[in-house]
């Protein structure tokens, strides 16, 4: 298993992972095990990788079993719960520091094929994300929907973020959490 930076020709299999576990076309049998709830256009994607260097996946015999977003607020601005979820930002602290939209990124969404699930591989890209934004941010935010009991548990016992907030959203309610991009 390698873990690399997506470039524009893993595209194709970062969607296809991305559609499998999206809210919107997941098989109901998985969706106990989280779902991912962010759209992306496919313009979008090109700057996120283009512009944000903020892909980052997992490759097994050449397909894609992983990825994590990563990218500014200036980049997530266009979407409405990441808006707001910047207007939070200075009610929040985190380690003594009011959260800002130059101080921190959003983290987001992350997935791992279900083949793949439990073995490690969710907290080598999570890691590895997280080092990938480390020379640009010193604090790291993230959502967790209040219905994905599985990632709350991965985020706060298998990596080491915290919540910072509750907020509610289009009728979900969901977590803030938070956590320093240097740790070691
Ligand atoms: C969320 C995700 C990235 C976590 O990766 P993972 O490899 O499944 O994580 P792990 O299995 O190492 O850790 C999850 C833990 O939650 C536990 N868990 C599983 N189902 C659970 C549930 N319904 N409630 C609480 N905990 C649960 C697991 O048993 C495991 O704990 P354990 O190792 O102590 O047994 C992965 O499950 C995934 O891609 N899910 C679909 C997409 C998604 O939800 N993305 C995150 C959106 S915020």
């Amino acid at each position: 298993m390698e873990i690399v930076k997506a470039k524009i020709s893993d595209l194709d299999g970062v969607m296809d992972l991305h559609k499998r576990y999206h809210i919107n076309s997941i098989d109901p049998a998985d969706k106990p095990d989280g779902f991912v709830t962010t759209n992306f256009t496919s313009e979008q994607l090109h700057a996120l990788v283009e512009k944000e260097c903020g892909i980052m996946i997992a490759r097994d015999g050449g397909r894609i079993i992983s990825y994590a977003m990563a990218a500014s607020w200036q980049f997530w601005a266009e979407w409405p719960l990441f808006s707001y979820m910047i207007q939070k930002l200075p009610e929040n602290s985190f380690n003594g520091q009011s959260l800002t939209v130059e101080n921190s990124y959003q983290y987001g969404p992350i997935c791992v094929d279900k083949a793949y699930r439990g073995s490690g591989v969710f907290e080598k890209v999570f890691y590895a994300s997280l080092d990938s934004m480390a020379g640009r941010y010193p604090i790291m935010v993230t959502f967790i929907n209040q219905i994905n009991p599985r990632s709350y548990k991965a985020h706060t016992q298998k990596v080491n973020m915290t919540v910072v907030d509750t907020f509610q959203f289009n009728n979900n309610d969901y977590y803030m959490l938070a956590c320093p991009t240097k740790y070691k």
